[in-house]
C-alpha cells in the first residue's frame, strides 16, 4: 500500500519524506488555506516546492466547478511539474473533465467520493485515483472502511486500473484496516504515519536491551 501525506505543510512533508516511506502528497483547498497560501502565483510556487521535496504524486485540486474552468485550471496545474496529479471533485462536469484529462495524458484523482456508484463513474471516466473519505463517513455513522472494501471488490471484478486512495484517514486503525482490505493508497496526516511506530513493548524491550548492555560493559571495565 502506498503512503501519501495529506497536508500542504512543507515541514511535515519533509519529515515524512525523510523517514523514507512516503509515496506522495495530497492537498485540498482547505489544507492550502490552513498554510495561508492564496493567490495564483503563490499557489503555483507552493505546489512546485512540494514537488521538489517528494519523488512523485502530488495531488493539486482545481477550484472551478464548470468543465471549461476545470480543464483550464487542471492544465495549468499539470504544467507546474510532471509529479502533479489533478484533483477533480465528483460532480457532473468533474466526470467530463476526468475523461478530458485522461485523453490528454494528465493524471487525475477524483475527490469527495462517498459511494460505490461515484467510484464506478470515476473509473469509467479514466481517473487514476479515487478518493473515498472514510473518516467523514464514520462521522455520519456510516462505515467508511466498508466502502473501501466495496470499491476494491468492484474494481477487481472488471480490472479497472483506477487506484483506490483512502482519504480522510484519521487514525492508525483506519490505516491498518485499509491495508487489510487492499486499498492501493492511504493518505493521512503525519501523526497517523508516525503513530504506526508506537508500541509500549518496543519501548520496554529497548530500555531492557540498553540497560543489560550497560551493565555488562560496566562489569567488564570494573
Ligand atoms: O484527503 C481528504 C482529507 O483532507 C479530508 O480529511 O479529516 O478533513 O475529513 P478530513
Amino acid at each position: 500500500m502506498k503512503f501519501f501525506i495529506d497536508t500542504a505543510n512543507l515541514e511535515e512533508i519533509r519529515e515524512a519524506q525523510d523517514l523514507g516511506v512516503l509515496d506522495g502528497v495530497t492537498t485540498n483547498p482547505s489544507l492550502m488555506a490552513k498554510e495561508g497560501i492564496s493567490g495564483e502565483e503563490n499557489v503555483r510556487s507552493h505546489y512546485k516546492a512540494i514537488c521538489d521535496i517528494v519523488d512523485n504524486n502530488v495531488s493539486a485540486e482545481v477550484i472551478a466547478t464548470d468543465f471549461e474552468g476545470m480543464v483550464r485550471e487542471g492544465e495549468e496545474l499539470a504544467a507546474i511539474d510532471d509529479k502533479i496529479v489533478v484533483k477533480v471533485p465528483m460532480i457532473r462536469d468533474g466526470v467530463k473533465a476526468l475523461k478530458h484529462f485522461s485523453n490528454a495524458g494528465i493524471r487525475t484523482n477524483c475527490t469527495l467520493i462517498f459511494s460505490a456508484g461515484q467510484a464506478i463513474l470515476a473509473a469509467k471516466a479514466g481517473a487514476n485515483y479515487v478518493s473515498p473519505f472514510i473518516g467523514r463517513l464514520d462521522d455520519v455513522s456510516t462505515n467508511g472502511i466498508e466502502l473501501i472494501a466495496q470499491i476494491v471488490g468492484i474494481y477487481d471484478n472488471y480490472g479497472f486500473t483506477t487506484e483506490v486512495l483512502a482519504a480522510s484517514v484519521r487514525h492508525t486503525m483506519h490505516l491498518i484496516e485499509c491495508a487489510e482490505i487492499g486499498a492501493d493508497v492511504a493518505t493521512c496526516p503525519l501523526k497517523v504515519i508516525m503513530g504506526l511506530l508506537n508500541h509500549p513493548l518496543t519501548d520496554k524491550g529497548l530500555a531492557q536491551f540498553l540497560a543489560d548492555h550497560k551493565k555488562a560493559n560496566e562489569q567488564v571495565t570494573a
